[in-house]
């Protein structure tokens, strides 16, 4: 028997909850296919960095390199200043496991209410490859002469050609191997950052001509969103960088029903992933066993099929499929008709069977 070795991160607020519950469907998963998953607890977040003032422990990234995933719940607390502990853990964790690309399904399933018009599940069923440790995050810059009236500040966008040409290759062997469309989407902003973009877009080609199979498209970031909301079925695969993936997986959050069943996995190809649900913690949901643990559920299928038990995903996948379209009421806290817990426990016995 296949055993997995988790480090589990529960993280902030509503972290904790959705993780139980998607924990709930993955043990289910894991006895019913025949896999063992040896979790271990970590309490990195908010609390722990209030009670000792450390955001990761020295030798963390170091100590979650063994193990096969990690499975993060939520990082963000509201007596932290926003950017200590999304930079210090999240942020920190992506860069250090070299966790280069961010992988953002944005699928609508059947019975789930969208916002857009005419718009149903035929439509919408595309993924995002976000570049996920370079551009504006990579956090060059700085700030002179802070709080005067003379302050500057300066944040650049950092594009390497490696960091570039491993995303765009990551995209088009994943849009080869989705088999759907076949169609490349680079979205970014040729008109104006002629410098960033430019290198994305004569790498973009260049490694296109390895991939006949797979037709090529630009749009601008812009563009982009316009096309999300209009004409959705027109996209298959998108690559972007970090600051573009961040906006526009928001967008496709909400298109494919909401933060609640939106996930995604940060993913090293050579290394250790990470899977979260990209919500955030939701501080005013804590605690109340009202909050949608869906995201958190499809962030564990999401890892279950990066380990190879694609068996298991399949049936974790299509039991969120069934939940949602015949149980679930809405997709929003509060409003499911169902507590977490009662939809941990739902899914996990579709899952059985
Ligand atoms: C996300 C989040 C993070 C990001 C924040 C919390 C740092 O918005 O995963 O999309 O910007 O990447
Ligand atoms: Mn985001």
């Amino acid at each position: 028997m296949n055993r997995y070795k988790i480090a589990v991160i529960p993280g902030d607020g509503t972290g904790p909850e959705v993780i139980a519950e998607g924990v709930k469907v993955l043990e289910a998963a894991a006895s019913k296919y025949g896999f063992g998953l040896d979790m271990t607890w970590y309490d990195y977040g908010g609390e722990r960095y209030l009670r000792t003032g450390e955001v990761l422990p020295e030798g963390a990234a170091e100590e979650l390199k063994q193990y096969k995933a990690i499975y993060l719940g939520a990082i963000g607390h509201p007596d932290v200043r926003p950017g200590i502990l999304e930079k210090g853990i999240l942020l920190a964790l992506r860069f250090a496991l070299d966790q280069y690309i961010n992988l953002r399904p944005v699928v609508l399933y059947p019975g789930v209410d969208t916002p857009l018009k005419d718009k149903g599940p035929e439509d919408i069923d595309f993924v995002v490859v976000r570049e996920n440790t370079e551009g504006l995050y990579a956090g060059a810059g700085g700030i002179l002469k802070e709080g005067t009236a003379d302050e500057v500040a300066v944040q650049e966008s950092i594009n390497t050609r490696k960091g570039v040409e491993r995303c765009i290759r990551y995209a088009f062997e994943y849009c080869r191997r989705r088999n759907k469309k076949k169609t490349l989407t680079l979205c970014g902003k040729t008109n104006v950052l002629t410098y960033a973009f430019g290198l994305w877009e004569r790498t973009f080609h260049e490694v296109a001509k390895e991939y006949p199979d797979i037709k090529t498209e630009y749009a601008h970031v812009d563009a982009t969103c316009m096309w999300m909301v209009k004409n959705p079925e027109w996209f298959d695969v998108i690559v972007t960088d970090n600051m573009f993936g961040d906006i526009i997986t928001d967008l496709g959050a909400m298109i494919q029903g909401g933060m609640g069943i939106a996930a995604g996995g940060n993913i090293n190809p050579e290394g250790v992933s990470m899977f979260e649900p990209i919500g955030g913690s939701a501080p005013k949901y804590t605690g109340k066993n009202v909050i949608n643990p869906m995201a958190a559920i499809c962030a564990g299928q999401m890892m279950l099929d990066h380990l190879g038990e694609t068996e298991a995903a399949k049936a974790v996948e299509d039991a969120v499929k069934r939940a949602v379209s015949k149980d679930l009421k809405s997709l929003s806290a509060g409003k499911m008709g169902y507590s977490t817990t009662e939809v941990g426990d739902l899914v996990a016995g579709y899952v059985r069977g």
